[in-house]
């Protein structure tokens, strides 16, 4: 969803922010724009479209000062367009805004602020806000001005929703942020060196140090690997100096935090795109997440009466997988339920235990039924992608997947790590141990299908209805599949647990419909989907059998043939060609795999 980014310090702003906003590409975005202060000046360059088009239309790195924010705009109040891309001014020019979220209640604002004059130009909920402040400013304590910290504090207290601002006034060396419900990071960037041997040298005018700002830890790792998180009801001032945090008015300190992560693992290191790069990876991102402790977690479970699994899209698929290996392994139930739906329809209380699944760990939805069942007394514990993220730091045990960045929008490794972490917890439940000697070359084998789903990418070329089916640990592997086919190469691909095909969805199999058949020999079900093959082949479908059984091979049109595999850990294997296969389906497609339209990869918006 929408990116910000704010930078305050020695070098020039714009061409610092246009870099950083390059690297929150990946989150989604239909316009862009950067407003920098400089003496006394607020000038604002923003327009619709990709950075690099708005870029080639106005020279974005061109805007003089040391201040400035910038934006990734993806449209929720008013279509994309210029007027509507951020940043935003008030009506003096002298204030400018940049945000993320929804403020639910920005018509009863405008309505108030239009009666006292104020003009506005934008169709979006954010203007609101930077007139506010504007109107707040001209009312501090006595007669006086209010402070511009005091008129943005004023401000967020009249929101309802979630938010994160960004906000830039002319003539003040500083930025005033605030957050509620989207996330926020504020990067220490480097000092300069006394000596002017360092990375920036010393020059009179603008020695000191540098502050940053972003939506997410990747925008800012060619600056720094130092962050502080903002919570919510934080309001953070950044200026050379430093950050001055404040919780719902009264000053707080938060903890500064190093990450691991380095900017080259955030960068396409000779791949054509992020997507094939992490799906390379999984070779040794699944062997790592295999390898993480999952003792807490699993301690917590034990004592828990009831279980309750929850994610959204790819994470979701990854709980259903939970579920089932849970059952299998441990003989425990658990409830999976898409996050969104979670607070109308569970029964949750003390004695729940939430498992909260969620690569980015900002996902609002996911945010929102943690809340709701910490409101009700059960236990959380989170598995996710990104240290410091928002669910990771409100949980009672956190386990990282430890997969590294994924810059591609759709989730292909952090699938694997969460599906591999979630399988050591039901094992660890169980009181069974992992047998994974051997497992690193079954994945390198897997790999190395590309050139064969590339084929086969190519002549389903024009085809535009798919089928996904399997049984048992296979049936959300046959729904993450389909996801990843939905997603990057735009066709329609409905996924079903084998079983459910004569129960309606057999009247959509007719000649040439390919149904991409998941059946690994380990499944105790994989004769039942010998029968489910058939029936598809009878009516004409064209089956793609993913196995290491010959006889199931042999049933298919095209034949994918797969190393033998416990039950366990097939969901790990199976899922890497039909990533393959979106991908190949992508570039036959000519989209780009990297950026889907309308999706984004931090979704903060309910
Ligand atoms: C699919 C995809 C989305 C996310 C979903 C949840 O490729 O990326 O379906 O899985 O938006 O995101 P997280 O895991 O960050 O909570």
């Amino acid at each position: 969803m929408c990116g910000i980014v704010g930078y305050i310090g020695y070098r020039k702003a714009a061409p610092t922010i246009f870099g950083c906003l390059k690297a929150l590409e990946y989150r989604g975005y239909d316009s862009a724009g950067i407003a920098t202060s400089h003496d006394g000046r607020i000038t604002v360059k923003r327009d619709v479209g990709k950075i690099a088009e708005v870029h080639k239309k106005h020279d974005l790195e061109d805007l003089e000062g040391h201040a400035g924010i910038g934006h990734t705009r993806w449209a929720t109040h008013g279509a994309p367009s210029q007027l509507n891309a951020h940043p935003l001014c008030d009506c003096t020019g002298r204030l400018a805004i940049v945000h993320n979220g929804v403020i639910e209640n920005y018509m009863e604002i405008k309505h108030e602020l239009l009666r006292k004059g104020h003009k506005f130009k934008s169709e979006t909920d954010t203007e609101v806000a930077v007139h506010l402040i504007e109107e707040n400013l001209k009312h501090g304590a006595g007669r006086k001005q209010a402070s511009f910290e005091e008129a943005v504090r004023k401000a967020v207290a009249r929101f309802r929703g979630n938010y994160a601002f960004a906000v830039l006034k002319a003539g003040e060396d500083k930025l005033v942020l605030a957050r509620n419900g989207s996330p926020l990071v504020i990067g220490f960037g480097n000092p300069l060196s006394a000596s002017g041997k360092g990375p920036h040298s010393r020059s009179a005018e603008n020695e000191g140090n540098e502050m940053f700002a972003a939506s997410d830890v990747p925008a800012l790792l060619s600056h720094t690997r130092d962050f502080a998180f903002m919570e919510d009801g934080d309001l953070v001032v950044i200026d050379r100096r430093g950050a001055r945090f404040e919780h719902e008015g009264r000053p707080i300190k938060r903890k500064r935090m190093h990450v691991s992560w380095t900017a080259k693992m955030a960068q396409k290191e000779g791949y054509p795109h992020f997507t094939i790069k992490e799906i390379n990876e999984q070779i040794l991102s699944i062997p790592a997440a295999l390898r993480v402790d999952v003792g807490k977690a699993a301690k917590l479970m034990r004592g828990a009466r009831h279980i309750h699994v929850i994610g959204c899209g790819t994470s979701y698929h990854a709980c259903l997988v939970f579920r089932h290996l849970l059952a299998r392994l441990a003989g425990r139930e658990a409830e999976a339920w898409v996050a969104s739906e979670y607070k109308e329809g569970a029964v949750v209380g003390p004695g729940t235990l939430v498992v909260a699944v969620s690569q980015s760990g900002e996902t609002i939805d996911t945010m929102l039924a943690v809340k709701h069942a910490r409101a009700h007394g059960a236990k959380v514990v989170a598995i996710t992608n990104v240290v410091g993220s928002s669910l990771a730091r409100g949980s009672d045990a956190n386990i990282y997947i430890g997969a590294g960045p994924e810059v591609g929008v759709v989730a292909t490794k952090t699938f694997t790590s969460q599906v591999a972490v979630l399988t050591k917890l039901a094992l660890a439940v169980a009181g069974k141990k992992l047998a994974i000697n051997g497992f690193s070359k079954k994945i390198k084998t897997v790999l190395a299908l590309a050139p064969k789903m590339k084929e086969i990418a190519h002549s389903l070329r024009t085809t535009n209805d798919y089928f996904f089916i399997g049984r048992g640990l296979a049936a959300p592997v046959a729904m993450e599949g389909a996801l990843k086919l939905k997603e990057i190469a735009y066709v329609h691909a409905e996924a079903y647990p084998a079983g459910e095909l004569k129960h309606g969805p057999l009247s959509l199999i007719a000649d040439g419909v390919p149904v991409i058949a998941i059946a690994p020999a380990s499944g105790e079900t994989h004769h039942k989907m010998l029968g489910n093959i058939k029936e598809c082949k009878a009516r004409g479908g064209k089956i793609m059998a993913l196995s290491d059984s010959p006889h199931l091979l042999e049933e298919g049109k095209w034949k994918v043939a797969m190393p033998p595999v416990s039950e366990e850990l097939s969901p790990l294997l199976y899922i890497i060609p039909l990533q393959l296969l979106a991908y190949y389906s992508c570039l036959e497609r000519g989209h780009d795999p990297d950026k889907p339209r309308n999706l984004a990869k931090s979704v903060t918006v309910e």
